[in-house]
């Protein structure tokens, strides 16, 4: 079920209509969920249920937890509370089709870049709920500036696969955009400078009707590849500086084609194994939150008997 377009003629989610949907939506979702389960697998029961509790939309989160405390009550079953940013972190481990999930094979400590609409992280995993943030945006997320400069361009919403399909047509060394903190040391990012940029840009050219097609492919293009060096500057400013054992992206902006590009030369360069998630999960979605659940309860936690949200939860 999706959401995208009611929020669509908003220009972004607005959370209580999310909320609205969620409620009218997850009941009979949770339900065909549970008779395909029953149908296509050999289980009958569940150990657990795993929810998104934290980081969010406190209204979105409120209806998830909600009912899967009610489902967690009801089957008599822990529930899992767990962080929506993990899930990314950990969205590499999905099966591909005729795959199974392995949980036992990682490399620590490990690089993640977790690349989304409300997050900009690089995190270092020492181990499983051993996180240290190294470095992350300062302003917008990535996610949020490819939505920003999509709307710039009337491309719509989402904006990140309408800006990296223009962006195959478009020449990406047409227009010299600033790749922001990349002289700086420290290992945050800035999105916010790069949309202003954008914008001037556009004014300089008289506004965005006044552009032809093959214009508007050369900003998607220029833009994305000032976003994916100002990423890279900063991914392997770590790979020199720590001790990494590999390296994982994940974040609905993983689906862009040209980033995991440049993290696969950059592992390729730091002799990395590159850990990419399937096309599957690299938007938010339920079997990532999954898999984090099946790897706490691997690591002997055994759940809680409610959980709570905590909307300004980091990772
Ligand atoms: O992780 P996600 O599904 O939701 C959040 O947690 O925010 O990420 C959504 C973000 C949106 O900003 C969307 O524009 C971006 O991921 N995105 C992309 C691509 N596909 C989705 N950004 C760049 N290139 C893409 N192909
Ligand atoms: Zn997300």
């Amino acid at each position: 079920s999706s959401q995208i377009k009611a929020h669509q003629e908003y220009g972004g989610v607005v959370p209580f209509l999310a909320a609205r949907l969620h409620t009218k939506k997850l009941p009979p979702l949770v339900i065909k969920a549970i008779q395909d389960f029953r149908e296509q697998t050999s289980y009958h029961s569940f150990s657990a249920i795993a929810v998104t509790n934290e980081p969010g939309l406190e209204p979105a989160l409120y209806t998830g937890v909600n009912q899967a405390n009610v489902l967690s009550t009801a089957l008599d079953v822990p529930i899992y509370g767990i962080n929506h940013l993990h899930g990314h972190i950990w969205s590499y481990l999905a099966p591909t089709e005729g795959n199974t999930i392995s949980l036992d094979e990682h490399r620590y400590p490990f690089l993640a870049l977790v690349v989304s609409g409300g997050h900009t992280i690089l995190v270092l995993v020492h181990a499983f709920g051993n996180y240290e943030v190294l470095g992350q945006t300062i302003d917008d997320a990535a996610g949020e500036a490819f939505d920003k400069v999509a709307s710039m361009l009337n491309l719509g919403y989402p904006g990140g696969p309408v800006i990296s399909q223009r962006a195959q047509d478009g020449n990406s060394e047409a227009i010299n955009f600033p790749r922001p903190l990349s002289k700086q040391p420290n290992l945050n990012v800035s999105f916010s400078g790069l949309k202003t940029s954008v914008l001037y840009y556009l004014k300089e050219k008289g506004g965005v009707y006044h552009l032809s097609e093959q214009e508007i492919n050369d900003i998607a293009a220029s833009f994305q590849q000032a976003v994916i060096d100002t990423l890279m500057i900063k991914v392997n400013r770590v790979l020199n500086k720590y001790d990494v054992q590999q390296l994982v992206l994940g974040g609905g902006v993983a689906a862009n084609p040209e980033l995991r590009k440049a993290m696969e030369q950059s592992a390729k360069k730091y002799r990395l194994p590159m850990q990419l998630p399937a096309s599957h999960v690299t938007g938010d979605n339920a079997l990532m939150i999954g898999i984090v659940a099946a790897l706490a309860k691997q690591n002997a936690d055994k759940g809680d008997t409610y959980v709570r949200v905590n909307p300004s939860a980091g990772v």
